[in-house]
């Protein structure tokens, strides 16, 4: 299998990531999970991971946001919509796809950290891949108002800071 990575606007890429999103979080399985109600974001870019004999096998949501870490300013790469192909997991294809999530970010400059959220039996995939659970508060807008944001688990990837207790004020939906 050869594969292609690309990284396109959130927009753009929306035809083409959808049909694999839906299939990996059917409704019906969306409404049995406790995020199953939440406003998400829109990606403002996509990492997407082609293989030449399959089209469209692995997507990674990225995001940008000015949010606050105790109070103070923290520009903040969010990570979310991380899904492979049933047929195509793995194989590695989820960690290539972050790994350039995360080059991306770095080369910006301008971030202190990346942020995801996950359901608890995800976190050693993440934990093995150098992302160390946030223990403190979420904060974050939902259509009822602004409050926390506890239904899923907060990991953090270390650019510039370190964030593992404390408040991050998402100032926005989350992802
Ligand atoms: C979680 C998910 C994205 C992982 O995708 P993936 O492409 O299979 O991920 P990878 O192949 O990079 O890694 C998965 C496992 O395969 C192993 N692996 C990687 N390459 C491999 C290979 N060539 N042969 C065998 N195993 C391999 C990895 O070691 C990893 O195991 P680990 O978790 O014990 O470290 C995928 O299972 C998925 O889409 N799940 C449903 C949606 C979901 O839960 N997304 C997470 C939302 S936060």
């Amino acid at each position: 299998m050869s594969i292609d990575i690309e990284i396109l606007n959130g927009n753009a890429a929306w035809p083409a990531a959808e049909p694999l999103l839906n299939a990996v979080w059917p409704s019906e399985i969306k409404a049995t999970r406790p995020w199953g109600e939440v406003t998400f974001a829109h990606a403002d870019f996509r990492v997407l991971v082609e293989a030449d004999d399959a089209g469209l096998v692995c997507h990674v949501g990225l995001y940008r946001r000015h949010a606050t870490f105790n109070g103070r300013a923290a520009h903040v790469g969010g990570i979310g919509g991380v899904a492979t192909r049933a047929d195509h997991r793995r194989r590695g294809l989820a960690t290539i796809a972050l790994n350039a999530a995360i080059q991306t970010f770095r080369h910006e400059g301008s971030l202190g950290f990346a942020l995801l959220f996950c359901e608890a039996a995800t976190v050693p995939f993440y934990q093995a891949r150098g992302w160390h659970l946030f223990e403190g508060e979420i904060l974050a807008e939902q259509p009822a108002g602004h409050g926390r944001f506890d239904v899923l688990v907060p990991m953090v990837f270390d650019l510039v800071q370190k964030p593992r207790k404390g408040v991050i004020d998402l100032r926005g939906l989350p992802w």
